[in-house]
C-alpha cells in the first residue's frame, strides 16, 4: 500500500481531533496526504497537532476550535464541512449515570454531540461530495449500539443512531450509485485519554484496542474502492459481534453480562471533567464500558481512489 494514496487536494474534516481516537485518525489521514480541518474545543492541542502533521507530511492542517454542542460553533464547522472530501464524525460523549439520575442538560448535551452534530455535518457535507463525485464519511459508533450492553443509560441509543443513519444512507440508491461512501466504525474498548481525564477506571487491557490500530484500520477501510458500511476492528470483536447480533437481548439482563448504571455511578462530581455542559452538569466523554460488537466488517475490494 503506498504511503500517500490520498487524492491530491482532498480535504478531510475530523471532529474530536484534539486527543484520543480522533487525533490518531487525523495522523493516519495526514500520512496518506490529505489536507485536514481539525475540530475540537481545545485550541492548543489542535494547533500543536496541526503543526506536527504539516511538518511531518507536507500537508495543510487547519485547526478549527469549536464546541459542537453550541449552535454557533456547529454552524462554523458545518460551513467548513461543505468543502470536505472526507468527513470523520468522531467527537462523542458518554454518560456514566443512569437515565433517571441525569439532569436533562446532561442528556441534551450528549444528544447534541452524538446525534445532532454528526447529522448536521453530514447534511452540510453530502451535497458537495455528490456534486464533486467523490467523498467518504466515517461515523464513529460503539458496540453499545448493539443493544443494552451499557444498561440504564441513553449512550447506546445515541450511538445506534450513528449506525442507523449510516446504513440508511449507504444503502440508498442515490449513494450506492455514486462514488460517495459511508462507513460506521463500531468500536469496543479503545485506548484514549478519556479514562484518565474523566477519572473512569481503565478498560480491561485484554479487551482494549490501541487507538492507533483502530484509527489506521478505519482509515484503510474508507480508502477501499468499496468501503464497508459497518467496520468493526479486531477479530475478537467481530466474533463477539456475531454472537451479540443473534443473542436475544433479554440474556443481557443476566448478571455480569453487561454494565448496569442504575446502581453504579461514575458520575460523582469529577472536577477535571472536560465534557460537562457549561451549566456545571457533568458528562463523561467517549470511553465505553461495553462488551461486544455490533456486526461483522464487510469485505473491501482493495485500495480505491482515496
Ligand atoms: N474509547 C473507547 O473505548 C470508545 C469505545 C466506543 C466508541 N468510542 C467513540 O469514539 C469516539 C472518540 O472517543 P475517544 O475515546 O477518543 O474519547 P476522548 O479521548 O474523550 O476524545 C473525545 C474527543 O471529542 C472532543 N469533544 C468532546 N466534546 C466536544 C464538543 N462539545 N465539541 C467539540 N469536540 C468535542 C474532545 O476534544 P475537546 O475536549 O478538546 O473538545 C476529544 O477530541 C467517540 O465518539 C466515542 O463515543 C470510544
Amino acid at each position: 500500500m503506498p504511503e500517500h494514496s490520498g487524492k491530491q487536494g482532498s480535504t478531510a474534516l475530523v471532529t474530536g481531533a484534539s486527543y484520543g481516537i480522533g487525533a490518531d485518525i487525523a495522523r493516519a489521514l495526514a500520512a496518506r496526504g490529505h489536507d485536514l480541518v481539525l475540530v475540537a474545543r481545545s485550541a492548543e492541542p489542535l494547533a500543536r497537532l496541526a503543526a506536527t502533521l504539516e511538518a511531518d507530511h507536507g500537508i495543510t492542517a487547519r485547526p478549527l476550535p469549536a464546541d459542537l454542542t453550541a449552535a454557533t460553533g456547529l454552524e462554523r464547522v458545518a460551513e467548513a464541512a461543505r468543502d470536505a472530501d472526507i468527513l470523520v464524525n468522531n467527537a462523542g460523549a458518554g454518560l456514566g449515570l443512569s437515565f433517571e439520575r441525569t439532569a436533562w442538560a446532561q442528556e441534551r448535551h450528549m444528544l447534541d454531540l452524538n446525534v445532532v452534530a454528526p447529522s448536521r455535518l453530514l447534511h452540510a457535507a453530502l451535497p458537495g461530495m455528490l456534486r464533486r463525485g467523490r467523498g467518504r464519511v466515517l461515523n464513529v459508533s460503539s458496540v453499545a449500539a448493539a443493544g443494552p450492553v451499557w444498561q440504564g443509560t441513553s449512550y447506546g441509543a445515541s450511538k445506534a443512531y450513528a449506525v442507523a443513519l449510516t446504513e440508511s444512507l449507504a444503502y440508498s440508491r442515490r449513494i450506492r450509485t455514486s462514488p460517495v461512501a459511508l462507513t460506521a466504525l463500531v468500536l469496543g474498548h479503545t485506548t484514549s485519554e478519556f479514562h484518565a481525564r474523566a477519572g473512569i477506571p481503565p478498560s480491561p487491557p485484554s479487551l482494549t484496542l490501541p487507538s492507533r490500530y483502530v484509527a489506521d484500520l478505519a482509515v484503510r477501510a474508507i480508502h477501499r474502492r468499496r468501503p464497508p458500511v459497518v467496520c468493526v476492528p479486531s477479530v475478537r470483536y467481530k466474533l463477539v459481534a456475531g454472537l451479540l447480533r443473534h443473542l436475544p437481548h433479554r440474556l443481557l439482563a443476566l448478571p455480569h453480562l453487561a454494565d448496569d448504571f442504575t446502581v453504579t455511578s461514575y458520575g460523582a462530581d469529577r472536577p477535571g471533567d472536560r465534557n460537562r455542559p457549561d451549566d456545571g452538569d457533568q458528562v463523561s466523554a467517549g470511553g465505553d464500558g461495553e462488551d461486544g460488537v455490533l456486526s461483522a466488517e464487510a469485505h473491501g475490494q482493495g485500495e480505491g481512489q482515496w
